[in-house]
């Protein structure tokens, strides 16, 4: 990929996704379910570009939704409404009704509450809901605590007991009907140990329910799966499917996955430009044009994104310790414009002096990069490329300073 001529032509910051990659990725986790009807809805959460989304459309994703707003997306992109599921803690009643209205595969309860509000809507609209329920088994993911949903602690899902009393209620109510069944126990999980454990629960669950003539149809075993963005390594996909799929032996289900992260997040790259360098004493900055309200996972995370340089027609990755007095390198923090300490992407990095104009490349950043970002310091956001087969194609603009105020009025004060 020529990072170079993509920041000449678009600008900088610059968001730019691999599409064949993002196509491999799909496939690749696609073929893994094969041995069984599957299902794999895209989590727009992670990146939500609506040609991302119809590019995944069309390969046949379906979509794992987290407000209206995403299942509009999903439709405006081309998605089937049969292949949409829309999950989340907090549904309003005009999400609820509009996923009713649209006829999607099915709504995910987060709770009893939440079921008897739209037991009442669909009531009022003479229809029937669809609904899986999360249920939360009580499973340590081992990733990091802001993206850990599965114990008890947590607010996501409900636990067995419950689950089985609201099964049994919209067994018995002529306006929910009961298909699926759903789990998600965390995000950036490596060690897939804890998946297989909980669909090890929610598969004995699941024979329970269908003893009591509940049936099942749909076994979503959530999102979750880790990649690489430094030393650790990813799950064998292999080994995914099948640990899932040897928990399901005897039920008659679709297998329904919702990765986001492992779909898009390697092809996205995150380009952004050299302002300055800068010495605090010994400590060396290099200030780039992208910041925080860009990409805001090292911040939030402590998340650690590889980078490399290009200068001067040379990519300069970074180096190790040793090599650092033979090279020119040495250690830096890649800090943003923002008027916040915590505005970094990179820090304690190895890398050579660079100049005004030099690019620095943040990898691993397709998933949860754009669709994080903000206005914050009156910054308009960034542009996103997609590349396929070789050609490129700005699929959003960059956010100008009057399409960040456009949305405000006049002080009438
Ligand atoms: N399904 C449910 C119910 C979820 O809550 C999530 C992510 C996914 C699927 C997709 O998870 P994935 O396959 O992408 O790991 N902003 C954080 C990640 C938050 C994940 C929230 N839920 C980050 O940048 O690491």
């Amino acid at each position: 990929m020529d990072f170079t001529n993509l920041a000449q032509k678009y600008g900088t910051p610059l968001y730019v996704y691999d599409f064949d990659y993002i196509a491999h990725r799909y496939e690749a986790l696609k073929n893994a379910f094969h041995a069984r009807k599957s299902l794999v809805c895209y989590a727009v959460k992670a990146n939500s570009n609506l040609s991302v989304l119809k590019f995944l459309a069309g390969l046949g994703a379906g979509f794992d939704c987290v407000s209206v707003g995403e299942v509009k997306r999903a439709l405006l992109a081309g998605a089937k409404n049969y292949q949409i599921i829309l999950s989340g803690v907090g549904k309003r009643d005009d999400e609820l009704k509009f996923a009713l209205e649209n006829e999607i595969l099915m709504i995910n309860l987060e709770s009893e509450a939440e079921m008897n509000r739209l037991e009442a809507i669909a009531k009022q609209l003479g229809k029937s809901a669809r609904i899986s329920i999360r249920v939360n088994p009580d499973i340590d993911a081992k990733t990091h605590p802001y993206i850990s949903t599965g114990l008890n602690e947590n607010k996501f899902g409900v636990d067995l007991q419950t689950a089985k009393k609201m099964y049994l209620h919209a067994k018995n109510s002529p306006h929910l009907e009961p298909v699926g069944i759903h789990s998600h126990i965390g995000s950036q999980i490596t060690d897939i140990k804890p998946v297989i454990e909980a669909a090890k629960i929610v598969a004995n669950l699941t024979r329970e329910l269908k003893a009591t003539q509940i049936d099942i149809k749909f076994f979503d075993v959530g999102g979750g799966i880790g990649i690489v963005y430094g030393e650790e390594s990813e799950p064998d996909l292999y080994e995914y499917a099948q640990g899932i799929l040897a928990n399901l032996s005897g039920l008659d289900v679709t297998v329904v996955c919702e990765p986001g992260r492992f779909i898009v997040g390697n092809a996205g790259y995150f380009l952004t430009s050299v302002l300055y360098e800068k010495f605090n004493k010994e400590k060396r900055f290099v200030i780039v044009d992208g910041a925080m309200n860009d990409l805001i996972r090292p911040s939030l995370y402590q998340a650690k994104h590889k980078i490399f340089a290009l200068s001067s027609g040379k990519t300069l990755c970074e180096c190790k310790k040793e090599q650092l007095w033979e090279l020119k390198f040495s250690p830096c923090d890649v800090v943003g414009p923002i008027c916040e300490s915590g505005d970094f992407l990179a820090k304690d990095r190895n890398l050579p002096p660079l100049n005004p104009g030099d690019l620095v490349v943040i990898k691993s950043a397709g998933a949860y990069g754009f669709a994080m970002s903000s206005n914050y310091n009156t910054r308009g956001r960034a542009a996103e490329v997609a590349v396929k087969g070789g050609e490129d194609f700005l699929v959003r603009r960059r956010e100008s300073f009057e399409d960040v105020v456009a949305l405000e009025r006049e002080f009438l004060g």
